[in-house]
């Protein structure tokens, strides 16, 4: 862990949550309370892979996106070549795992609908503020016992970040990537993170979360432009989650942005079921 975060938390456990290429986090339980510790270093080139230095920034940007939010319970700084934050640690299962038991061949258990509310709910909050989020996946969705909280702000667009720890939206994972979003990535390589995509987003994180099965048919192995390709192209595939929420998650996954209702009106929806 970052020395600042040592000296600021002093904690007195901490478990690796995850190790990824570019991204580090910890569980960490402190004196102050009980935070999920984020570090992020810049991805140097490989054969395979162009560099990728926005990894390093994430953290900080991530920080201060939480504060404009308006967040005091956090902190988060430089260290190292790359950026780190520390921010509160949310407690439950994310929407992927919580619906394991509706994915199973035999599945007797129908995903929940007061699940499916907790998440719009969230994202709603946010968009109410006037941002967007960017990279909304079912791992995001921390369902607590009180409220679900949309967690991984890095790539969220609304209102002033920092320069020095700002970059460009490169898209998102592409499962859960909206039509026009994949267009403009594969077009210009960059993309302006909506709430419209997000509400895509969405509609594809419950699907595949009640189903195990993405909205877009293309091959797992398929290279990430031709993934991209067949999002833009919109080619549905004929999966659905059954009933009216499974209605309410096909017009989330409109083709055209315009079509797709917002957060507050799914939450309505949802709402009257
Ligand atoms: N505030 C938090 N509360 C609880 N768990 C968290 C919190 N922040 C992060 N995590 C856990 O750490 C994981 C990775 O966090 P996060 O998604 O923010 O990092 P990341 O480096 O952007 O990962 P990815 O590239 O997969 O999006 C989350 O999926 C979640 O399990
Ligand atoms: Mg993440």
């Amino acid at each position: 862990m970052p020395a600042a975060v040592l000296d600021a938390l002093t904690p007195t456990a901490q478990r690796l949550v995850v190790n990824r290429r570019g991204s580090t986090v910890w569980e960490a339980e402190s004196p102050r309370g009980h935070y999920a510790v984020k570090a992020g270093y810049p991805i140097e080139a490989t054969a395979d892979w162009p560099a990728q230095p926005w990894t390093a920034l994430a953290p900080a940007r991530e920080g201060a996106v939480l504060h404009r939010l308006g967040l005091d319970d956090l902190a988060y700084g430089e260290w190292d070549g790359g950026t780190w934050n520390y921010q509160p640690w949310h407690e439950g299962p994310d929407l992927y795992q919580l619906w394991e038991p509706c994915r199973r061949p035999d599945a007797a258990v129908q995903p929940h609908i007061s699940v499916a509310l907790g998440c719009v709910e969230a994202l709603a909050e946010l968009h109410g503020k006037g941002w967007a989020h960017g990279d909304v996946q079912p791992a995001h969705f921390i369902i607590g016992i009180e409220r679900t909280h949309l967690i991984d702000l890095a790539l969220a667009r609304g209102g002033y970040v920092p320069t020095g720890y700002d970059f460009p939206f490169r898209g998102c994972l592409v499962h859960y990537e909206a039509p026009e979003i994949a267009r403009s990535v594969l077009a210009t390589g960059q993309a302006e993170p909506t709430q419209e995509a997000d509400i895509y987003a969405l509609g594809a994180s419950l699907l595949i979360s009640a189903t195990g099965r993405r909205a877009v048919e293309y091959p797992d192995d398929a290279p990430r432009p031709v993934q991209r390709e067949a999002v833009a192209s919109g080619r549905r595939r004929d999966v659905k989650v059954p009933g009216e929420l499974g209605a309410l998650i096909d017009t989330m996954l409109s083709h055209e942005p315009a079509d797709r209702p917002t957060a507050y009106e799914v939450g309505k929806a949802l709402n009257a079921l």
